[in-house]
Formats: C-alpha cells, sequence, structure tokens
C-alpha cells in the first residue's frame, strides 16, 4: 500500500488534481496498485484557514507519505502579504524541509503538440531532454539575504549564491545516473566566468564524471549560452545539470519549446529512503494559473504525467509510468484537448474533467 499525500493547493490546483485521483482510481481498483490517498492544504488555501502556506501537520504528514503530490500555490490575493506568509512559501519549505535537492524537469515534445512549439516542427519535433535543477541551496537560500538600509538615505537589497561541494556532488550524482538511463550525455551549466560559485561547479561535476561516471559523456556551458543553444538546436541535449535559479530560468524556456506549459511534469527527489525510495514531491511546472481558475479550462496533462513520474521514480512501476503516458498521448491524438492546445479557434476544446476522463478511458482500452 502506498500512501500518498495530495496537496491541491491554489488556482487551478485543485481542478487538475481532481484528474489525478481519477488516475489514481483507477490504477488502486483496475491494476492492482493500493494506494492510500489523503489531501491536506498548502499554499494560500492552508493560509485562509491556518495564516501560514505550510502547516506543521502537514509537513509533518508530508514526511510520512510515500510521495506528495502538489497541484499549485499562489494567487494575486495574496501578492501584498509578507515574504514569510506568502503562498510560495509553502513550497519551498516543503522543498527545504523535506531536502528535495534534484528537481527532474523533463521537456518532451508530443508529437500531436510540435506545431505548438514557438520553434519550427523541424527544431522540435521528436524533442526528449530533461533539466535536472538544484533545489534547496543557491540564491534561493543562501544568506545573508534582506533589505537593508544603506545609512545614506538608500536601500540595499542582498541575496547571496553559495553552495558547498556536497550540495552540488549530490545534484551532479542524480544527474549522471539519469544520463546512464538516458542518452549518456550529460551538459552541465553554471557562470564559471563571473562566479566562484560557478567555478566550484565545474570543478565538483567534472571530478564526480572523471572519478564515478567515466562511460558518461560530460560537457560544460556557461548557462547564457545554454540558453542560446536551448533554443537554437534542443535536441544537441540529453540531461542538463544546473543550480537553482538557472535551473528555474532554462526549465522554462525548455519547456516553451514543447509547445504547452500546460503538458509538463516535475519530480523533486531527496535521498534514498529506508525502503529504496526517495523522499519526494511530484507537481505540474504550471503554476496556479487564476485567470482561468475554476472555468474547466486548465489542461490536467501536465499533473497527470507528474503521477506518472511518481510511478516511476517512487515506486519503480515503469510499465505503469509508460502506460499512463501512452494514454495521455493518445487523448491528444485524438483530438481531446483543452483550449491551451487548440489552434483553430472553431476547434471544439475538452473540459479539464473530459480529458481526465479520457486519459482513464484509455487506460482501461489498452487493458
Ligand atoms: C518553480 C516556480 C517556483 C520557483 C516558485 C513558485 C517559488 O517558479 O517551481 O519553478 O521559483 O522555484
Ligand atoms: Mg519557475
Amino acid at each position: 500500500m502506498y500512501k500518498l499525500l495530495v496537496l491541491a493547493g491554489d488556482g487551478i490546483g485543485p481542478e487538475v488534481m481532481a484528474e489525478v485521483e481519477k488516475v489514481i482510481t483507477w490504477f488502486d481498483q483496475k491494476d492492482g496498485i493500493a494506494f492510500d490517498v489523503s489531501q491536506d492544504l498548502v499554499g494560500g488555501a492552508a493560509f485562509d484557514v491556518h495564516s501560514t502556506p505550510l502547516h506543521d501537520d502537514t509537513l509533518e504528514r508530508a514526511r510520512h507519505a510515500d510521495a506528495i503530490l502538489l497541484g499549485a500555490v499562489g494567487a494575486p490575493k495574496y501578492d501584498n502579504l509578507d515574504f514569510s506568509v506568502k503562498p510560495e512559501r509553502g513550497l519551498l519549505r516543503l522543498r527545504k524541509e523535506l531536502d528535495l535537492f534534484a528537481n527532474l524537469r523533463p521537456a518532451v515534445c508530443f508529437d500531436a503538440l510540435a506545431d505548438f512549439s514557438s520553434l519550427k516542427r523541424e527544431v522540435v519535433a521528436g524533442l526528449d531532454i530533461m533539466i535536472v535543477r538544484e533545489l534547496t541551496s543557491g540564491v534561493y537560500f543562501g544568506e545573508p539575504r534582506g533589505i537593508e538600509d544603506d545609512g545614506q538615505g538608500g536601500r540595499i537589497g542582498i541575496n547571496t549564491q553559495r553552495y558547498t561541494s556536497e550540495e552540488i556532488r549530490r545534484v551532479a550524482r542524480a544527474a549522471f545516473v539519469l544520463a546512464g538511463k538516458r542518452g549518456g550525455k550529460l551538459c552541465s551549466m553554471e557562470k564559471a566566468n563571473v562566479m566562484e560559485s560557478g567555478v566550484l561547479w565545474r570543478e565538483e561535476v567534472q571530478q564526480i564524471g572523471d572519478t564515478e561516471f567515466p562511460e558518461i559523456e560530460l560537457s560544460h556551458m556557461y548557462a547564457d549560452a545554454g540558453a542560446m543553444q536551448l533554443v537554437r538546436e534542443p535536441r544537441q541535449f540529453d540531461v542538463i545539470v544546473t543550480d537553482n535559479l538557472f535551473g528555474d530560468l532554462l526549465s522554462d524556456a525548455a519547456a516553451m519549446l514543447t509547445g504547452s506549459l500546460g503538458m509538463l511534469p516535475s519530480a523533486s527527489l531527496g535521498a534514498m529512503g529506508e525502503q529504496g525510495r526517495p523522499k519526494a514531491l511530484y507537481e505540474p511546472v504550471h503554476g496556479s494559473a487564476p485567470d482561468i481558475a475554476g472555468q474547466g479550462q486548465a489542461n490536467p496533462c501536465a499533473a497527470i504525467l507528474s503521477f506518472a513520474m511518481a510511478l516511476r521514480y517512487s515506486f519503480d512501476l515503469a510499465d505503469a509510468a509508460q502506460r499512463l503516458e501512452s494514454a495521455v498521448a493518445k487523448t491528444l491524438e485524438d483530438g481531446l484537448r483543452t483550449p491551451d492546445l487548440l489552434q483553430n479557434p472553431g476547434a471544439h476544446p475538452a473540459t479539464t474533467c473530459e480529458v481526465g476522463d479520457a486519459v482513464v478511458a484509455r487506460l482501461e482500452a489498452a487493458g
């Protein structure tokens, strides 16, 4: 029995997670994989009830879950809250407290959607890259930080980019292991030309490669050049490993290459636990999309594909993951699409709920 904690969060989070729960129920009832699902609050939804975006009890439940499935956090009505209780802090605290240091963000271009990319079909067709973003350190968490008076009537905003060699090594190892299971290529990105933390990053990654993964083809790029290569010729990459902030930017750029943010899942993994399972949180890359929340327009595919990642990375159920991914691809091919995936304005959009049902129906049809 696998324990899943669903934190639907804000905006379109609850809508897309309702579709994920249908998929979970299907696997539980029809495929013999027993899941024990419970729900809790995160982000603005938690703030409304507990005056904090992540209650300690929720964190405690998260620690004991086999996997956490998160929807999205954030809404305009929380924009003026103090930084420490903004919805985003709930997510950042989960990442940090559970030490989920390796964030896997695949950018896969589904054939049925290649024409949605802002790049030409021939540049993106068949694209399948994996960005591994360091998630618990760097400038997101480095001290000192804050806004201070400079004593002369002005102010100073401060953030600190800080990495220890061990923080670099552990995320590098995760990326090398993934590269070994994929195309055997890893590209590491930093700004070693201007940042000491980048010099350390490059040296540590190179050393892990030389000593532990000599069979992986390792290269290094400055992150700005990497961004340029990502939009020039994205298929040159297999796995990319980079720090927290560069990973945030590069993964959004990579996401757009695939045509729709509404299709991209992610996994945030920590160290291996006793049962051979990493601490893990799965979430769609898209945000809470307050502009379309509650209208049945949200694309549930990224959230559903995040659950496929859970099957693969938490429960070692690669076959089930594959079947779920195929069911999503088939749903798109059959034209059941939310408005974000419709080119022809006359085309009939499917609702969030219809897409979820269609995915379940295709799982069922595939047996
Ligand atoms: C992401 C988001 C988050 C981040 C925000 C919501 C805190 O942009 O997961 O990429 O910056 O890490
Ligand atoms: Mg981001």
